[in-house]
C-alpha cells in the first residue's frame, strides 16, 4: 500500500471538474473520434515515479500517474484540451462512487494498481510446473478464449497459493502480473488491516468496484491469513476486523455470480488458519511445495554459474545436500558460498595500511569446493519440518493435479 504522504492533493472539487471534462470528452469519443479500449496491464517495466512529472508514454506509468498527469492538464486548461487526447488513459480511472469518501478511498487504492510490470517471467521461477500450469489455465485461458468458459465451466474466481515460506508464492503472483494482461491490484493484507482499520470494509467494497471497472483484473491478497483467520474464535476479535472479513466474503460471492473477469489470487503459508467460508470461495487451492531436485539444480546453476577456468562447481553434491531447502534458503546458501572468495580478498586488503585505489583492487577469485562446504555448514533449511503439514492440507483440501 502506498504511503500516506504520497496521497494526492486533489480536492473533491477538482474531481467534479475533471469528471465534467471527462464526460464531455466521452461524448466526443462516442461521436467517432476514437474508440474505447480496455485498460490492460502493460508489459514494459516502468519504474513508479512520484507522480510529479508528466507521464510521456502511457504504458510506462501506473494508471494513477496517468490520471494525476491528466489532472495537471485539466487544471492548466480548464479540464479539457484536445492537444492532450493521446496522453489520456482510455478509461476513466475511477468508476462513479456513491460518496466522496468512497471516492477518496478508491483514489488511494489506485496507487496499488501495478501498471508497469514487476518483471518476473514464468521462466525465472524454477520448477513448480504444476502451479504454473494451473495458474495459466485459471487466469490466461479464460481471458484469451472466453467462449469456452461459460455456464458450468465459468472461470475460477478464487485461487489460493499455499506452501512453506520462501517457495515462490509471491513470485508466482508477480509472474501473473507480468505475463497475464490483467489489471493487477497488489494488496498486502497487513497494510489493509493496519491502515484502514476503521474503514476497511468500505475499502474492500471500493477495491472490488475498481477491479470490476478495470476488468479483466486480478486482486492479489498476499499473506491472506492476516486478515481472514477464523472468525469469532478469539473473544477479543475486533468488531471492525470482523466486518472487513464479512465484506470480503460477500464481495467474493458476488464475483462468482457475474460474468466479469475479476480473479482473487491469495497467498498464505498458514492455510489451516483460514476460515472455512473463505476456503470455500478460494475454489482452486494450489500447493507451492519445497523445490524438487531438478528445480534446486536449476536454481544453483543460475545463482552460481560455472566460470571458464574456475574450479568445477559440484552441482550434484549441492543438489543432494539441499534436500528440504526452500528457494529462498538456496539463495542464501549460494550467497554465502559466493561471499567466501570475497572474504579472502577482504582479509588481504585489511593487512594493507593505506587505502587501495579502485583500479588496483585485486580481483575476486572463483568459488572453490570448500567454499560450498563451508556455506552448507552455515546454512540450515528453514521450512522442511512443516512440509508434511502442507502435504496433509493439500490432500484434504488442495486441487490435485490431473495428468
Ligand atoms: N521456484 C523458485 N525459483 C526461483 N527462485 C525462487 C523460487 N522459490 C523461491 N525463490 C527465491 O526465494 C525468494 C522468496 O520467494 P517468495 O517471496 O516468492 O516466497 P513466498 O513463498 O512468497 O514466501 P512467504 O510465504 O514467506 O511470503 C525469491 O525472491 C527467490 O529469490
Ligand atoms: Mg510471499
Amino acid at each position: 500500500m502506498a504511503d500516506e504522504s504520497n496521497t494526492t492533493c486533489w480536492s473533491f472539487l477538482d474531481f467534479r471538474q475533471f469528471y465534467g471534462a471527462k464526460f464531455n470528452e466521452q461524448k466526443l469519443l462516442e461521436n467517432g473520434e476514437r474508440g474505447d479500449m480496455p485498460v490492460n496491464n502493460g508489459n514494459s517495466s516502468g519504474i513508479m515515479s512520484n507522480g510529479n512529472n508528466h507521464a510521456k508514454r502511457t504504458r510506462e506509468t501506473t494508471i494513477f500517474e496517468q490520471f494525476q498527469s491528466q489532472g495537471q492538464h485539466s487544471s492548466l486548461s480548464n479540464g479539457f484540451s484536445s492537444n492532450h487526447l493521446d496522453e489520456r488513459p482510455q478509461k476513466p480511472l475511477l468508476p462513479p462512487f456513491e460518496s466522496a469518501d468512497m471516492r477518496a478511498l478508491g483514489e488511494s487504492l489506485c496507487k496499488d494498481i501495478i501498471r508497469g510490470s514487476p518483471d518476473v517471467k514464468w521462466e525465472s521461477i524454477k520448477g513448480l510446473e504444476n502451479a504454473k500450469r494451473l495458474l495459466k489455465e485459471a487466469v490466461v485461458m479464460p481471458i484469451k478464449y472466453p467462449k469456452y468458459f461459460t455456464g458450468l465451466l465459468s472461470p475460477w474466481k478464487g485461487i489460493l497459493l499455499f506452501g512453506p515460506p520462501g517457495t515462490g508464492k509471491t513470485m508466482l503472483a508477480k509472474a501473473v502480473a507480468t505475463e497475464c494482461k490483467t489489471t493487477f491490484f497488489n494488496i498486502s493484507a497487513s497494510s489493509v488491516v493496519s491502515k484502514w482499520r476503521g474503514d476497511s470494509e468500505k475499502l474492500v467494497r471500493v477495491l472490488f468496484d475498481l477491479a470490476r471497472h478495470h476488468a479483466p483484473s486480478t486482486i492479489f491478497l498476499d499473506e491472506i491469513d492476516a486478515i481472514i483467520s477464523q472468525r469469532g474464535e478469539a473473544r477479543s476479535e475486533h468488531e471492525a476486523s470482523r466486518r472487513l472479513k464479512t465484506e470480503l466474503l460477500i464481495q467474493m460471492d458476488g464475483l462468482t455470480k457475474t460474468n466479469e473477469l475479476v480473479f482473487v489470487l491469495a497467498a498464505t503459508n498458514l492455510p489451516w488458519e483460514l476460515d472455512a467460508a473463505m476456503l470455500r470461495r478460494l475454489e482452486k487451492r494450489i500447493l507451492v511445495p519445497l523445490p524438487e531436485p531438478e528445480a534446486r539444480r536449476a536454481m544453483v546453476e543460475e545463482l552460481l554459474p560455472q566460470h571458464d577456468g574456475g574450479e568445477q562447481i559440484p552441482y550434484d553434491f549441492l543438489v543432494e545436500q539441499t534436500d528440504g531447502f526452500s528457494g529462498s534458503d538456496i539463495r542464501l546458501l549460494c550467497k554465502e558460498a559466493a561471499m567466501q572468495p570475497l572474504r579472502r580478498v577482504m582479509s588481504q586488503l585489511e593487512q594493507r595500511q593505506e587505502m587501495v585505489p579502485e583500479e588496483e583492487l585485486p580481483t575476486v577469485g572463483p568459488i572453490r569446493t570448500e567454499d560450498i562446504k563451508v556455506a552448507l555448514k552455515n546454512t540450515r533449511p528453514s521450512a522442511h519440518l512443516q512440509a508434511p503439514k502442507y502435504e496433509k492440507f493439500n490432500k484434504d483440501y488442495g486441487s490435485q493435479i490431473l495428468h
